[in-house]
C-alpha cells in the first residue's frame, strides 16, 4: 500500500481522511490516507520524510500552501500564479506542486448551479488566500467580468493584476459595494466573514443582493451562511464551499490514482 496525506496545523479536524479513505476502500486502491501534523518550522523534514517513504502524493492546508512551494521540484504553472499549492503529486521521485481548488470550486459551481458562466458578471468579495484561486479559475472560465472588491483595496490590486490577462477586472473597496453590485449576477463570498463561531456577521447587507442573482459563500461551517439565508430570500441561487471540498479532494485523487473519483461516496463520507 502506498502512503497518501494531508499535512497541516492544526489538522486533527479535517474531513479529508475519511473522505479519501472510504473513496480509496470503495474502489478497493491499495493506498491509505493520513492527517500529518506539521509545525511550520518542521516542514522542510515533514516534506522529505514523504519523499524517503516514497508516498504518493498529499494535500497541504493551513498553513503550508504557500511555504511548501520552494520545498518541491516543481510547481506547475497555475499553482504558481496562484502562489499556492494543495496538492503534490509523487511522479517517480520528483515533487510536483498543484492546486485544485479553483478547479474544484468552478466544478462545484457548475454541477451544482447549472449556471451558464459565459453570461455570468462575477462580484469576489475578499482578496485573500481563499480568494486567488477562486478568482483565477472564474477569471479564465470566459465569463463577462470580474469586480474585486476588499476591505484593503491594495490586496484587491494585487488579484486585479494576477487576473487582468484573463478578463475585464476591476478592483474596488468593499465599503463602496453599493456603487458596484447592482449588475452583478454572481457574487462569491471568500472572505471569513460569517464563519463558525461568528455565524451572524456577514461581509455586506444583505438587502444589497441582486434579486435573482447567483450567490455563493465558500464557507461551510455552517452550511448555510447568514448571507446565504438572506439570499435565499430574495430569490437567490445560492451555493456553499461544500461541494468545493469535495470536488478538490476529488481532482486530487484522480492525480494520485489514476482512477475516476467516487463522487457520491466521498460527499456521502462528509455529509454526516
Ligand atoms: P483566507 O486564506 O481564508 O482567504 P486571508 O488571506 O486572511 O484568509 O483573507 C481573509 C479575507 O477576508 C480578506 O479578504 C480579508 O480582508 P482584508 O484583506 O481587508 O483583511 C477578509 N476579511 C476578514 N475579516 C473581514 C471583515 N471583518 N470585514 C471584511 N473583510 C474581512
Amino acid at each position: 500500500t502506498r502512503l497518501l496525506g494531508v499535512m497541516g496545523h492544526p489538522v486533527a479536524h479535517s474531513k479529508s481522511p475519511l473522505m479519501h479513505n472510504r473513496a480509496l476502500e470503495s474502489q478497493k486502491l491499495p493506498y491509505t490516507y493520513l492527517a500529518f501534523d506539521v509545525r511550520p518550522e518542521e516542514l522542510p523534514q515533514a516534506v522529505n520524510g514523504m519523499r524517503a517513504l516514497g508516498a504518493r502524493g498529499w494535500n497541504v492546508t493551513i498553513p503550508h500552501k504557500v511555504a511548501i512551494m520552494a520545498l518541491l521540484d516543481e510547481v506547475n504553472d497555475e499553482a504558481r500564479r496562484i502562489g499556492a499549492v494543495n496538492t503534490v503529486v509523487n511522479d517517480g521521485g520528483k515533487l510536483i506542486g498543484m492546486n485544485t481548488d479553483g478547479a474544484g470550486y468552478l466544478r462545484s459551481l457548475e454541477v451544482e448551479t447549472g449556471l451558464r458562466l459565459e453570461e455570468q458578471r462575477v462580484l469576489i468579495l475578499g482578496a485573500g488566500g481563499a480568494a486567488r484561486g477562486v478568482a483565477y479559475a472564474l477569471a479564465q472560465s470566459g465569463v463577462q467580468s470580474v469586480v474585486i472588491a476588499n476591505r484593503t483595496v491594495a490586496k484587491a490590486e494585487q488579484l486585479r493584476s494576477l487576473l487582468q490577462h484573463l478578463t475585464d477586472v476591476k478592483a474596488v473597496p468593499l465599503a463602496e459595494i453599493e456603487k458596484w453590485i447592482d449588475d452583478r449576477t454572481l457574487i462569491v463570498n471568500t472572505t471569513s466573514v460569517g464563519m463558525h463561531p461568528h455565524v451572524e456577521e456577514t461581509p455586506i447587507p444583505g438587502e444589497l443582493l441582486p434579486e435573482g442573482a447567483i450567490v455563493s459563500d465558500l464557507i461551510y461551517n455552517p452550511m448555510k451562511t447568514t448571507l446565504l439565508r438572506q439570499a435565499e430570500g430574495r430569490g437567490c441561487v445560492i451555493h456553499n464551499g461544500f461541494g468545493m471540498f469535495v470536488h478538490q479532494g476529488a481532482l486530487a485523487y484522480e492525480q494520485w490514482t489514476g482512477v475516476q473519483p467516487p463522487l457520491d461516496v466521498m460527499r456521502q463520507a462528509v455529509s454526516t
